[in-house]
């Protein structure tokens, strides 16, 4: 099944100069780039981003990490990427991820994990439609 799923590098990933090692994981584990832009993300972007945790106590918090600086968003395309990132980025809270996952590599609170990945197909489809037009997706060959 091919797939695709939205990646960002959230502020404190750019700010620590993290955006070139996180790419080339997965550029590494042969997934395939097909879209990608930095922007300062709106309240109103976040929010519809993270719908579902607007009325959380953290959301203010979450807020104002996620709107403290640039992001880069990215849609990575596969077999079973959104499965995989997942694992690739390790748990959401840094102190349960593993060694080898990117947050279980480069960060250790859980208000600053450094990178958000779609949690399902249907939830990277809604989230690659938020983020990103349609003409900003690319699709080219990579012989595989
Ligand atoms: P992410 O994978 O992008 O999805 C939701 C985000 O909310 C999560 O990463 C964290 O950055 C943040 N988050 C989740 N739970 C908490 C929490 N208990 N305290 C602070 N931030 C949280």
């Amino acid at each position: 099944v091919r797939e695709r799923t939205l990646i960002a590098v959230k502020p404190d990933g750019v700010q620590r100069r993290l955006v070139g090692q996180i790419m080339q994981r997965f550029e590494q584990r042969g997934f395939k780039l097909v879209g990608l832009k930095m922007l300062q993300v709106s309240d109103d972007l976040l929010s519809q981003h993270y719908c579902e945790l607007r009325t959380k106590p953290f959301y203010p918090r979450l807020q104002e990490y996620m709107t403290s600086g640039p992001v880069v968003v990215m849609v990575w395309e596969g077999y079973k990427v959104v499965q995989a990132s997942r694992t690739m980025v390790g748990h959401t809270n840094p102190l349960e991820a593993q060694a080898g996952t990117i947050r279980g590599d480069f960060s250790s609170h859980i208000s600053r994990n450094v990178v958000h990945a779609s949690d399902s197909p249907e939830g990277a489809q809604r989230e690659i439609q938020l983020w990103f037009q349609k003409k900003e997706l690319l699709n080219w060959d990579c012989f595989d």
